[in-house]
């Protein structure tokens, strides 16, 4: 039996929860069934799309081709003397594998805790939060080559990680499926607390030698009472990048806006919170039709319940002009637009 399907609704698959369809869609579990799949020759006429959970995505029509949803399951480590190299499925649950992976104390992820998403879809825009990045613990992934069948392995280098950012959201894009991803953690706890609030729960949870399991924990407290969960109100986490801004920029900024917020970023350059520059236009909480800003978290756009992805596309834009007209700050969007 053919694993293509055809006129597939994708609302079940984008954690937007908004209203699109595809005309063909394939779930692949494994390596066989993926290459079977591109070795079709209806297949291979038609533009495709890499679905992991679908929640850095939002649809703003129809998608004319093909959706290939990666379920590639299975874990394993091997040990390499104080370190461990763990190796994950692309379809692996991301929280699953932290919980894996602080279950059997492997250090290096449990700042990752609660990230939506799957393995497959972390080196795209090495996803990052309370001061660890996907860099920090990777290894290497294995990727197949759409338009050769190829197999090929990444290393660190040829990822060219940065903010929110890699070489496949850039010269690579749309080339290669990511079929599995290899970590470099450590059976030598590493903790890192360095991120403000991570100090301030743990202190207010009376704990002073944290675990990793303790930080997990904490994370994922700070996550919740901060992030709309998508099972309840449609989201894709931060909609924006914070803005990475040159220092002749920042001065002009910060005199006029002395209380903006802002973090030191590679290069001389300043990273501003989205989130503060959108709540300072009065944004936060605001709800226009079926799309706004979640109330807790500016950067956060949220789908009400029958919102569409152009009306929250549309509220995005409105956004980015009000933005730019108060601080002269053109923000980017981080959710993948389709
Ligand atoms: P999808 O949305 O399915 O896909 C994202 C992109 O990756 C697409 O371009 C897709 O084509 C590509 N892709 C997916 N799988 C593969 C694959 N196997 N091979 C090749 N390309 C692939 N992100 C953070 O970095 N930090 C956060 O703290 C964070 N918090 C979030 C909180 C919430 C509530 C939500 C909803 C999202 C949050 N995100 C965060 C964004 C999101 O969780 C990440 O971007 C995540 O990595 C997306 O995984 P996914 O499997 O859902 O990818
Ligand atoms: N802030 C406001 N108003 C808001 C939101 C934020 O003033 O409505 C200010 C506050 O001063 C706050 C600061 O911005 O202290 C930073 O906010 P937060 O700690 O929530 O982090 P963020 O910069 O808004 C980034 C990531 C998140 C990640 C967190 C934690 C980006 C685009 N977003 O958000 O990632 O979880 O840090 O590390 O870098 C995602 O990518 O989807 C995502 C959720």
């Amino acid at each position: 039996m053919s694993i293509l399907q055809e006129n597939i609704s994708l609302k079940p698959y984008n954690t937007f929860g908004v209203a699109a369809s595809s005309t063909f869609f394939a779930e692949v579990f494994n390596e066989a069934d993926l290459k079977g799949l591109l070795s079709m020759a209806i297949v291979k006429e038609q533009q495709m799309l890499v679905l992991g959970g679908g929640s850095n995505l939002l649809f703003t029509r129809d998608f004319d081709g093909l959706v290939i949803k990666v379920s590639i399951p299975g874990i394993s480590f091997v040990d390499a003397g104080d370190d461990v190299i763990v190796t994950a499925g692309a379809g692996v649950v991301w929280n699953d594998f932290v919980n894996y992976c602080v279950g059997n104390g492997f250090a290096g992820v449990e700042n990752l805790s609660l990230i939506p998403g799957t393995v497959g879809a972390s080196p795209i825009q090495n996803i990052g939060a309370y001061g660890v990045e996907l860099k920090d613990v990777f290894y290497s992934c294995v990727a197949y080559e759409i338009t050769t069948g190829n197999h090929q392995v990444f290393e660190f280098d040829d990822c060219k990680f940065g903010y929110r950012d890699s070489v496949f959201k850039n010269e690579l894009k749309g080339r290669y499926i990511i079929t599995a991803v290899s970590f470099k953690l450590s059976r030598k706890a590493k903790i890192n607390t360095q991120y403000g609030a991570i100090q301030a729960e743990l202190l207010n949870r009376n704990i002073d030698q944290p675990t990793i399991a303790d930080v997990s924990s904490v994370v994922a407290a700070i996550r919740v009472s901060k992030l709309p969960d998508p099972s309840t109100i449609g989201n894709a986490g931060s909609f924006f990048k914070n803005p990475v801004i040159e220092k002749s920029l920042f001065d002009e900024v910060i005199e006029k806006f002395p209380d903006v917020v802002h973090y030191p970023a590679p290069n001389d350059k300043i990273k501003l919170a989205a989130g503060w520059l959108i709540e300072q236009c009065g944004f936060k909480g605001k709800v226009v039709g079926n799309t706004g800003t979640w109330k807790n978290q500016a950067l956060v756009l949220v789908n009400h319940g029958a919102a569409t992805g152009q009306e929250v596309y549309a509220f995005s834009e409105e956004i980015i002009k009000t933005v730019y007209i108060k601080f002269g700050i053109m923000l980017e969007r981080e959710v993948n637009i389709l």
